[in-house]
This record gives C-alpha cells, structure tokens and sequence, in this order.
C-alpha cells in the first residue's frame, strides 16, 4: 500500500559521497572554492572588527599610546607612516575598506551560494530526467511514481540547498572559531583559556541534543514520506474509495499516521527549545567571565578597556559557530540520506543495456547513427524464448513463434495469459531470460535499442496522452509533421470526425495526461499517432476495447489498411476484432494452444471456437435486444 520505505542511514559523515555528487557537477568545483575563499575572508574581516574597535579605544580615544598595538593596529599605525597622515586618518582609511570588502564579500559569497544552488539542482535534475527516460520498463515496475517523484524533487532540493549553504557555514564557523582562538590566546592567554573552557561543555550538550533532535526529525520525516504517498493514493484513487466504502477506514489509517508524525514533531521542536536557552546560557556565561576577569584586570592595570571588549566581542561571536556547526552537521546527515538516495538513483544501471560495440555500430539513445541503421523488414522470430518478470513466476518456456514481415498475428487467450508478455519482450521492453527473439533473422540485441523502437508502433489499452493541444498529441512520435499529415492520420482511424467536434478541433487543450477526453478518445488519438509515425512493427494491445462496436468496425477497415504490409500483432478480447487476421493464436498458461486463420481454428472447434460461439451468442442477444 505505501511507498517505498525509507531506509535508515548511517550516522557518519562520507566524503566519497559528496566527492561522487559534485562528480556530476564539475562545473560547480570552481564555484565551491571561490566560495570557500570568500567565506574564510569574510570571517576574517569579522574577526578583525573588534581589533580595530580595541585601537580605537584604546589610542584614538583613551589617548593611552603605551596599550599594546595587535595586528590591526600594526596595519593602522603602518599604513599612516606609509601615506604620512595621522593615525586617525588611516584609522578610517582602513576602517571604510574593511567595510567595503565585508560588503563585497559578502555579495560574492550570496551569490556564488545561490548559483551553486540552483546550478546542482539543476543539473542533477537533468541528468536525473535522462536517466529516468533512458531506464527500461521493467525499472518503473518496480519504483513507485511518488518515489521517484520526491528523489527528483524533494530530495535534489534538500542537497543543492547543503552544498551551497550548510557546507560552507561549517566553513565559515570553522574559521571563525579559529581565527577567534587564536587571536584571544596570543592576546592574553589565561582568559583566553578560561573563556575557551565553555567550548567543551558546550560541544557535548550539543552533541546530546542534535542526537536526539535528528532522530526525531527523522521520523518526522519517515512519516511524512508515507503521508505524501497516501495521499497520492488516496487522490488518485478517489473514485474506488468511493464505491467501496473505504473513507472510513481510510481516515482511520491517515490519522494514526499524522498522529505519528504529531508526536515525533513535538518532540523534536521542545529538545529545541529546551537547547537554545542552555546554549545561551553557556555563552552569557562565558561573556560575564571575560567582563569580569578583564574588568578586575583593568583596574589592576593589567589589560586596556579596548582589550577587554575584544574578549567580549569574541565570546559574543564565538558561540554563533558553534551553535551552527552542530545544528549543520545534523542537516548535513540529512542531506547525506538524500545524496545516497539520488546517487543510487542516477547509478542504476539499465537491465536492458546496448552492448558497446552495438552502441558503437548504432549510436545510443541520445546520439543514435541511423546512417548505420539497417532497414527493417519486419521478420520476427521466437526460439526457445523463456521469461518471467523480476519476480514473477515463469510466464514463458521454450516459447517458439515465427512471424513474417508483413504478416498481421491476432493474440487471444484468458487474462494473464502471457500475451501483452509477448508483445512487451518483440518491443524489448524485457529481454527474453533464455532462447532468442530474432528480427529479420538477426538476435536483437545485436541492433540499437532505439533502431527497433522507433520502427514500432504500439497503441495500449490505457493510452497516454500528454499535456498540450489534440494536434501535438498525435505529433509526439513524429515532431517534423506537416498539419496535413495529421489530419490525414487522424481520418484513417476515424478520429477526424470527434475532433473536429471538440471546441477547437485540434488546437483542443486534452488536460493532464488527456484527462479531458474519454478513454475511447483518447485510443483513437493514440493510434492516429502511431500511425503518423509509419512504422514496420505494428502492435495493438486492447486497443480497441474502449470504443464501441459501431466505431471499432470502421477502425477496423481502418486496420486493414494500415496494417497492410507492416507486422502486426493485434491482442483483443473481443473476437470480431482479430476476425481477418493471417494467423490467430490462441495462447493459454505462456503456450499457444492453437494457431491458424479464423476458419481453421472453427473448424478445430477447440478453446477459440468455445470463445467464439460464447461471443457471438452473447452478441446476438445484445442486437435483439437492442433491436426489440
Ligand atoms: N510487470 C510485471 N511484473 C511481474 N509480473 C507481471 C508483470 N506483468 C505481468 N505479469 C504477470 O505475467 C503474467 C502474464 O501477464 P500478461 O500481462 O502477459 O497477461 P495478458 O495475457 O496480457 O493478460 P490480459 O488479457 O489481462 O492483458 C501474469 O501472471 C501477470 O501476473
Ligand atoms: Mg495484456
């Protein structure tokens, strides 16, 4: 019933991870480092602030010319000798130039941040999508849609979002921390060391509750991918719910899953509120030690009033970084989840691949070499084919079947049968698990999987159609088109009447995946559209089951003359379709049962002379009646 469970990730940072997710994005590795210089500068400038404070203070306004010079008093003092101004002059020269690289700095860093962002997002979204259209039918089996959906949205959002933000405040607060350090030590040790003593405790109460933070958030999150799925479910199931009464019991199942997520959000948000006084508290502390301290100092004359707000600036800013890097480093393992989803994502490896030198001879999907391509004919053989689904039960063994270009093959059989199994291994959708599938008398998977594509034509039970006017739905396979052809297309199925009808013929809007149009509509667009396409392979699979008798009969004129000349394979229940083809089978448990025309198999007066009569009987009393 749910989507696919989220597994649990392992607490500990990976490198190579992150190292293999920016190997799909080489563009943005100058980005980075250009961010990561900006930020160390900026925490630089930070750190020198206070410095410059202190000068200020302590010479320029206190007068003091004995208080010791620190670094950026050095640059001031320098600079005055170099241009030959007074102290108070260079004070405010270099004063407005830091202020100007902070400004710069920190513009750069914004930005270069919101073009990483949105260029990993972007980039990794594409080679998603590429992947997603390159991955064989039998993948989607087994990935549910809302999965792949929150992969390629929710998931490469979360990840562009930490590399361009959260990775680099652990930079930023890294160098602060250090930088701050350092500069408290060489100024006065001993309060330096005795500020820096909160550092400790405070790493380990944030460890404590990032823990406990993130296990919850995690289950927060966990539930919430299972709500999303059963709304998903619920939507798109609206209409069975409906009828089978479900909504009762729907609900019932939804709130236990809310009530989960409740709880667990609860939790997260008082550990967090119970974790931020605390940090405070730690910080005022150490801020109230270093005012003290260094006030007892000052009236000892042993450090300058500039000096001791420093020391308090510093314990100010100091605890910002600390404070990030363990609520970053949770996001971070948050992410990690997300990076290791994605990356499995974009490393699935195809099961139905192209062999080098096939790809080499034909070109790939994205590149194909037609000129290489051989015509096809349209001769299709089965030999000692067996199949079964990833895991399934065996549906084919040692299935045989020889079909000539040309010829128009009609599969009947029970439900489950194996025959939309044969169709999908001739489109290789699958591959056979044992045997070959010759075509034109060479094993396919010594062409392009894209030279036997685009030579089909395939119309479904449940047509697709896709977002856009009635006109590009039936150009979707053949994009160089002319109107004319369409049009032309759309009166050989008999679709040109119905639509001409529709409000604004064929520059109609269907709605999402044709949702504006009947079933049987959007069938006979999907075949004009195969049609168009004018392929050699032609395969109806309960095409014209949603259409009614009076239409299917002229589509069925239609078939004939489409067909004619092309491979066919029509699957249909309803036998009046299948009447005039070459050859009939009828396939029973993955085994044809019987073979031969329309009359031979009458004659036979096996299983599809028993299905036939059941028909017809059935046919005939619905014509009386309707005619009573
Ligand atoms: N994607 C799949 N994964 C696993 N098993 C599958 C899959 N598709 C079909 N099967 C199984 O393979 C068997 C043959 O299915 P198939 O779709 O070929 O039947 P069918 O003859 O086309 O039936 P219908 O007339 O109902 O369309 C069935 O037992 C079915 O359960
Ligand atoms: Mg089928």
């Amino acid at each position: 019933m749910q989507a696919q469970q989220e597994k649990d990730y392992t607490q500990k940072f990976e490198l190579s991870l992150w190292k293999k997710l920016l190997h799909y994005a080489p563009r943005y590795v100058k980005h980075l480092i250009a961010l990561a210089v900006f930020m160390a500068v900026s925490a630089l400038i930070d750190v020198a602030f206070p410095l410059m404070t202190s000068y200020a203070i302590d010479r320029l306004i206190a007068g003091n010319a004995d208080a010791p010079l620190h670094v950026m008093g050095h640059v001031v003092e320098g600079l005055a000798r170099l241009l030959g101004v007074t102290n108070m002059t260079a004070f405010i020269i270099v004063y407005a130039l830091l202020v100007c690289c902070s400004v710069a700095t920190i513009y750069a860093f914004l930005h270069q941040g919101s073009v990483i962002e949105v260029g990993i997002c972007y980039e990794i979204r594409s080679l998603g999508f590429r992947k997603l259209q390159e991955l064989p039918f039998s993948f989607y089996d087994r990935m549910p849609v809302g999965y792949l959906m929150s992969r390629m949205t929710s998931d490469v959002q979360r990840l562009a979002e930490t590399i361009g933000w959260s990775l680099l405040d652990l930079f930023w607060g890294a160098v602060m921390l250090i930088m701050c350090s350092v500069t408290m030590l060489t100024i006065n040790w001993r309060l330096g060391l005795a500020v820096m003593a909160v550092l400790p405790p405070l790493g380990v109460i944030s460890v404590w509750f990032e823990r406990r933070i993130l296990t919850a958030w995690r289950s927060v999150r966990k539930t919430n991918s299972r709500i999303t799925g059963a709304f998903n479910e619920g939507i798109m199931g609206a209409k069975t719910t409906k009828t089978l009464v479900r909504e009762e019991m729907n609900s019932e199942e939804f709130n236990e899953m809310t009530g989960e997520m409740h709880a667990a959000s609860v939790r997260a948000a008082s550990l967090n509120a119970l974790y931020l006084p605390i940090v405070i508290a730690l910080g005022s502390l150490a801020t109230a030690w270093a005012l003290w301290r260094g006030g007892m100092l000052t009236l000892k004359g042993l450090m300058t009033l500039g000096v001791v707000q420093v020391f308090v600036n510093y314990t100010v800013q100091f605890f910002e970084p600390v404070r990030n890097i363990a609520s970053t480093f949770s996001e971070l393992q948050a992410a990690q989840a997300a990076a290791e989803r994605v990356i499995t994502l974009l490393e699935t490896e195809p099961d139905i691949v192209d062999t080098p030198d096939v790809i080499a001879a034909f070109g790939d999907s994205f590149h194909p070499r037609r000129e290489n391509w051989p015509e096809l004919k349209g001769r299709i053989d089965f030999e000692h084919v067996d199949f079964k689904y990833r895991d399934g039960e065996k549906v084919l063994s040692d299935f045989n079947l020889h079909v000539n270009a040309g010829e128009t093959v009609a599969l009947v059989g029970p439900t489950g049968a194996g025959k939309s199994t044969v169709v999908n291994l001739i489109c290789r959708f699958y591959e056979p698990t044992a045997g070959v599938i010759r075509i034109d008398g060479v094993d396919y998977r010594r062409r392009s999987q894209l030279w036997l594509q685009s030579n089909l034509g395939y119309v479904l039970q449940e047509p697709r159609l896709f977002s856009g006017t009635v006109r590009d739905n039936i150009r979707y396979g053949k994009p160089d088109a002319t109107d004319a052809e369409i049009e032309q297309a759309a009166r050989l199925v008999n679709a040109d009447a119905f639509i001409r009808c529709m409000e604004k013929g064929y520059d109609t809007d269907v709605g999402e995946g044709g949702s504006r149009l009947s079933t049987g509509e959007k069938q006979l667009i999907s075949f004009a559209r195969a049609i168009l396409a004018d392929p050699r392979i032609f395969i109806l699979d309960e095409a014209t089951s949603s259409v009614d008798t009076e239409t299917e009969a002229v589509i069925q004129q239609a078939i004939s003359k489409v067909l004619a000349g092309r491979t066919s394979f029509i699957i249909a229940h309803r036998l009046s379709t299948v009447r005039s083809a070459d050859r009939i089978l009828v396939i029973e448990d993955g085994v044809i049962k019987e073979s031969g025309t329309h009359q031979q198999l009458l004659r036979l007066k096996g299983s599809y002379y028993r299905l036939y009569m059941s028909q017809f009987e059935e046919e005939r009393t619905r014509k009386l009646l309707s005619e009573a």
